[in-house]
């Protein structure tokens, strides 16, 4: 008995890691971003598997549903002390906790090479199905993790769903507050995807910050110091940040019981980057943290988010590419942009403002690339060409024109930002909806040109698209914080913010802002209509599953602009534009 389980505890190293995706993510042609296999032998003395007990505690999580397909994820951990690769098989199944009837299933194996990341692609399945899954040690069928479940998507064709929904998500910044918004959502379950925009971990330190944006919270009040509590630079540094935000229970909830779709944004990376550097690092000043170079420090950070985050390889031949669709029959296809990382123009960088200021204008500027803005806008022709309802732009930052001095969103990309509007004005395409992150407030708009030709303030009339932006999971409010105290204003304060915002000459587009709560919204969408609803949380300095509706949006079926009166003309926070 004993010799058979050793027998099959040997393969080849090819065949066991094949299907795990982690060595390939996000590209196994860039050395640095992926792990090469062949090199990967070398590393192991034996390569036969650990035959010892297994830990999950990073739980399970999945992504990147499609139809027929989703991205299994999981992160075992060894008890002992042993550095052979783990074997695990994962199982599907259409019955939760019923294993005996498997949809599929596999042994794949990992390795320290990729950190113990475990990624596989689970295929043939049924579309419009819920499924569970759980991964099992192959060395003991008894020991295995908690059980995940996930929704497949629609065919391309499917003509007969009629509801959709996402919880969306951005700015989760650990040593700033608990993740009730990730807690309340698995919770309440009442979304088929979990959207996250960006901002799922911040590379900041905690204590020992020598200014204001180096440090951002330093959670020992909380007991959530930054792990390793330094800025975050070195490969090993990006994975041991991942693994402390995995460990939040609030968060390994929602990925245990929903499949995601995630981007980036600039903080998995470093402050504020843009396609060559970013606030504090680039290229050319020598003596960078651990002498790391902003190239080097981006490699790193990339390969640690594709190691950890439940995400397809888009493109190996195009290694930065994590821009995407997805299609839910007819009713909807969610774009999921990347414009930060891929090939964003400079951007501020807090030394460079006044000459960022200079380049708004600039018609070659762009946020996203040539080749993103490209696929985009003929992505969004086909979409109304193959008649699917609602176009959902899922990106980062804030995109409505708003009169402020942030260069960083896309009033410093304007040439972008009307290109987007040309493509849909032009083509005549209706039900565009953006949903962003980045900013750490609630943003809702109607969305039409800079100079706001033809369009109607009190009807909304002459807009060609509408904004969701949410706050953030926990980082400070963008409206204002008290960094002297380390706590948020008072909510009085907030609201003279918003108002001073809605009331602004230049921000008619703008109907709602508020920057009080912490957060989330849903959006669900029908034949009818879209609605979003918009979640506050108090205070996330404390782990709790309070939470109210502070207000609720309708857009109807190809009306492009926020149905009125605004929000129903109620809102239990922030302040609404009263303009009729
Ligand atoms: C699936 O089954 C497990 C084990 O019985 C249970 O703990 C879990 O709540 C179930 N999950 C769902 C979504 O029903
Ligand atoms: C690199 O960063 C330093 C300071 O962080 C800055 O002074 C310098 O101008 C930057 N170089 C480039 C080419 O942006
Ligand atoms: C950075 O490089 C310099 C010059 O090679 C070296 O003296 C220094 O020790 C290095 N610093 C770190 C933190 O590795
Ligand atoms: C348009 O969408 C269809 C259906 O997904 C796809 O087969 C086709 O390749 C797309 N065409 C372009 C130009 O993107
Ligand atoms: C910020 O906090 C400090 C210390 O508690 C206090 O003195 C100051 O008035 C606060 N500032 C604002 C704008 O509320
Ligand atoms: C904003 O305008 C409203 C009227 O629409 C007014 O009541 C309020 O005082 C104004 N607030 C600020 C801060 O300008
Ligand atoms: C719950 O949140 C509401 C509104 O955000 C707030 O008024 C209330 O005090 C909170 N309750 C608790 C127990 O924190």
């Amino acid at each position: 008995m004993l010799s058979i389980v050793l027998l099959s505890l040997v393969g080849s190293v090819l065949g066991s890691t094949q299907h795990n995706r982690a060595y390939d993510s996000p590209s196994y042609r860039a050395p640095q971003l992926g792990t090469n296999r062949n090199f990967v032998k070398k590393n192991h003395k034996r390569w036969e598997y650990y035959d010892g007990q297994l830990e999950f505690p990073y739980n399970v999580a999945s992504g990147d549903p499609e139809s027929d397909s989703v991205i299994l994820w999981t992160h075992p951990v060894p008890t002992t002390d042993d550095s052979r690769p783990v074997c695990l098989e994962y199982q599907v199944s259409k019955q939760n906790n019923s294993w005996s009837d498997l949809v599929t299933s596999d042994q794949v194996w990992t390795t320290t090479d990729v950190d113990y990341s475990y990624k596989v692609e689970a295929k043939d399945l049924d579309p419009k199905t819920t499924y569970y899954y759980r991964f099992v040690n192959c060395a003991d069928k008894n020991n295995v993790s908690p059980i995940g479940r996930f929704k497949t998507t629609p065919t391309v064709d499917d003509d007969d769903i009629d509801k959709l929904s996402f919880a969306v998500f951005s700015c989760s910044n650990h040593p700033y507050g608990f993740f009730n918004a990730y807690g309340n959502a698995a919770a309440r379950d009442s979304i088929d995807y979990a959207v996250h925009v960006g901002d799922y971990i911040y590379e900041y330190r905690g204590d020992g910050c020598e200014d204001y944006y180096s440090c951002y919270g330093d959670g020992r009040d909380i007991g959530r110091v930054p792990e390793p509590n330094r800025e975050l630079f070195l490969l090993d540094d990006y994975r041991a940040r991942y693994a402390q935000y995995r460990s939040d229970s609030d968060l390994q909830a929602l990925h245990q019981s929903h499949a995601w779709q995630l981007v980036w944004d600039d903080h998995e990376v470093a402050d504020n980057t843009w396609k060559s550097g970013s606030a504090d690092s680039n290229d050319t000043i020598a003596g960078t943290q651990y002498n790391t170079s902003f190239t080097e420090r981006k490699a790193n950070a990339v390969k640690a988010y594709f190691e950890w985050m439940p995400i397809r390889t888009v493109d190996t031949d195009d290694s930065l590419r994590i821009w995407r669709s997805f299609k839910f029959g007819t009713l909807a296809d969610l774009y999921m942009l990347d414009t930060r990382q891929y090939n964003r123009d400079l951007t501020d960088l807090y030394y460079n403002t006044d000459e960022v200021k200079l380049l708004q204008e600039e018609e070659h500027r762009s946020l996203m690339g040539g080749r993103q803005e490209n696929w985009l806008y003929h992505g969004l022709k086909n979409s109304s060409d193959r008649g699917a309802q609602w176009k959902i732009l899922g990106q980062q930052i804030v995109f409505a024109n708003l009169v402020s001095d942030n260069v960083d969103s896309w009033d410093g990309y304007k040439a972008n930002r009307r290109r987007v509007i040309d493509t849909i004005s032009q083509n005549n395409i209706d039900n565009v909806i953006v949903i962003s992150g980045d900013s750490h407030a609630n943003w809702v708009s109607d969305i039409t040109y800079d100079d706001k030709e033809g369009y109607n303030t009190v009807t909304g009339d002459g807009s060609y698209l509408v904004e969701f932006a949410g706050t953030a999971v926990s980082s400070p409010s963008s409206h204002g914080y008290n960094s002297t105290a380390n706590k948020p204003l008072p909510k009085e304060q907030y609201l003279q913010v918003a108002q001073t915002l809605i009331n602004a000459t230049g921000n008619e587009e703008l109907q709602w802002t508020e920057g009080a709560t912490r957060g989330y919204f849903e959006l669900h969408l029908t034949r009818k209509e879209a609605t979003a609803i918009y979640y506050g949380i108090d205070d996330v300095r404390v782990h709790s599953t309070n939470e109210t509706v502070l207000a609720t949006f309708v857009v109807e079926d190809k009306a492009n602009k926020l149905k009125r009166p605004v929000a129903g003309g109620k809102v239990n926070g922030g302040w609404l534009a009263q303009r009729g």
